[in-house]
C-alpha cells in the first residue's frame, strides 16, 4: 500500500520543515487575527472612565512602579474571593490603558482595595507602611507629600486616552483642572479634620483618589447582578 506522506514528504527534510511551518502558522493566525479585529468585552455596568484626579493618581502609580509588587486582578478561586472580593471580570478593564493586571504579588492584590480603608490610612501608609502594617516591606514614598500635580499634564493624559478609545469629552478635558480641585478639596478637608496636614495640589491626594475607587463600581455592579440572579461571587 502506498503512503504518499511517508514516501514523498517525510524523507525530504526541507519540504517537511516548510509544510510544518505553514501548518503551525495557520494555527497561530486563526488564534491571533480575530484578536486584532475584536472590539473586546463591553464595559461592565457602572464602569466609568476615571476622573481627572484619579487618572492623575494612576499616572503616579505607573511612574512609581507600584505594579511591580501589586496585581489588580482577583482570580476566580475561593481563596482569592474570600480575601479580596468578587473575582475580576473583563468588562472592568475596558478603560485601563495599559491595564494593570500585574504579574507579581509581593504585596496584596489591589483590584478591590477602594473604600477598604479611610483616606487617613493611605496617607500614613504611603508615608511609612510600617506605621500601619507591622513589618511591611513596602517602600516609603515621602516625595508624594511634597511633589505637586500638574493639571496640564493630566489634560494631556486624558487626551491621549481619548485617542485610544476612552470616552473623555472635550468638555471634560477642558474642565479637568477645576474638577481636580473640587475632588481634591473633599479629600483634603477629610484629612485635615482627621489631623493630617496636606494641600490639594500634592501628589498624595491624587494617589488616594485613585486607590479609593479601585473596584468600587465593579463590586457594586457584580453584587447587584447577583442579588437578581442569586449567583455566587
Ligand atoms: C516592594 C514591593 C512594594 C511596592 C513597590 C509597593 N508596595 Fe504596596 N504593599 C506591599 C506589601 C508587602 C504590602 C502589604 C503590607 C502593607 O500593608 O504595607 C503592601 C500594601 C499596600 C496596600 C494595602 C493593601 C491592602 O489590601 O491592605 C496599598 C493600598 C498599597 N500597598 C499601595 C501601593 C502603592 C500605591 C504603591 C506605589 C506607590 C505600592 N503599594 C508599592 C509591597 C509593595
Amino acid at each position: 500500500m502506498s503512503n504518499f506522506h511517508r514516501d514523498n514528504i517525510e524523507p525530504r527534510s526541507v519540504v517537511m520543515a516548510v509544510l510544518t511551518t505553514v501548518l503551525i502558522s495557520i494555527g497561530g493566525l486563526v488564534e491571533i487575527v480575530p484578536l486584532f479585529t475584536s472590539a473586546g468585552p463591553p464595559p461592565m455596568d457602572g464602569i466609568k472612565p476615571l476622573t481627572a484626579l484619579e487618572i492623575t493618581g494612576r499616572d503616579i502609580y505607573l511612574r512609581e512602579g507600584c505594579y511591580v509588587c501589586h496585581s489588580q486582578m482577583v482570580r476566580p478561586f475561593r481563596s482569592e474571593t474570600l480575601r479580596y472580593g468578587p473575582w475580576s471580570r473583563g468588562g472592568e478593564y475596558v478603560y485601563d490603558h495599559p491595564f494593570q493586571l500585574g504579574s507579581r504579588r509581593t504585596g496584596p492584590d489591589l483590584a478591590r482595595v477602594g473604600s477598604k480603608y479611610p483616606d487617613s490610612w493611605h496617607f500614613e501608609h504611603m508615608a511609612d507602611a510600617r506605621q500601619t502594617s507591622d513589618g511591611s516591606i513596602m517602600p516609603k514614598y515621602p516625595w508624594l507629600f511634597e511633589w505637586t500635580i500638574d493639571p496640564a499634564q493630566t489634560q494631556a493624559t486624558m487626551l491621549a486616552l481619548s485617542r485610544v478609545g476612552v470616552p473623555y469629552t472635550e468638555a471634560q478635558i477642558a474642565s479637568a483642572p477645576a474638577d481636580m480641585k473640587t475632588q481634591a478639596t473633599k479629600i483634603v478637608t477629610g484629612l485635615t479634620a482627621a489631623g493630617y496636614d496636606t494641600t490639594e495640589d500634592k501628589e498624595i491626594v491624587a494617589v488616594i483618589a485613585y486607590l479609593q475607587q479601585l473596584g468600587v463600581n465593579a463590586r457594586a455592579s457584580i453584587e447587584a447582578e447577583q442579588a437578581k440572579t442569586g449567583g455566587t461571587k
